[in-house]
């Protein structure tokens, strides 16, 4: 993965990576996985097809989780519990979660979010109150390109929690 810029930021830093296939893109989410813990709240966005999902798939095999990353689509949020004593990865559309919050949670799950990773596709705007710490991952598709497999990859930090992460060492 080639990193193109790594500027410190008021909250956090920020990595740009360009990402070539959607091995790369699962991968990444594999490396990313070594970075979270319990509590962490991370954001995608990006446009449809863009590889959140793709993402996400990588994300739950680096944290030992079970049960195939799919796009949850009948349902608002998926738990995979850990097969390595490690936190479940919650798992959350929130494209049709119209009321953000609340409804996140009323959802019921059977885990609590502290004791999660919560990973949250098209949160933008809905689910920034669940912690002042959040990374946002917004992955972009060539313009007009239907066919190229290149993705560019933005991730920033916010909050306390993000501001000594080295995100650095995802192009490494
Ligand atoms: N570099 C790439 N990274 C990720 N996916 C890619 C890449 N190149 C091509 N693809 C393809 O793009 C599609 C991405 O689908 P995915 O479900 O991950 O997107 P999504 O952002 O979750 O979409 P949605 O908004 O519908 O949830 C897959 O079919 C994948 O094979
Ligand atoms: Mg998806």
């Amino acid at each position: 993965m080639e990193e193109l810029s790594h500027t410190p930021a008021s909250d956090g830093v920020t990595v740009r990576l360009t990402i070539t296939s959607p091995e790369q893109m699962q991968e990444l989410g594999r490396r990313l996985a070594k970075l979270l813990h319990a509590g962490d709240l991370v954001m995608l966005n990006g446009e449809l097809g863009a590889g959140k999902t793709t993402l996400t798939r990588g994300l739950g095999e680096g944290l030992g989780v079970r049960g195939a990353v799919t796009s949850p689509t009948f349902v608002i949020a998926r738990v995979h519990p850990s097969l390595v004593e490690g936190p479940p990865l919650v798992h959350v559309d929130a494209y049709r979660l119209g009321g953000g919050l609340g409804e996140m949670e009323d959802l019921d799950l059977d885990v609590s979010l502290p004791d999660s990773v919560v990973v949250v596709e098209w949160g933008e705007g809905k689910v920034e109150d669940l912690t002042d710490d959040r990374l946002h991952v917004i992955i972009h598709r060539a313009v007009g390109d239907t066919t190229d497999e290149v993705r560019h990859v933005t991730l920033r930090g916010f909050g306390r929690r993000w501001e000594t992460v080295d995100l650095g060492v995802l192009s490494a």
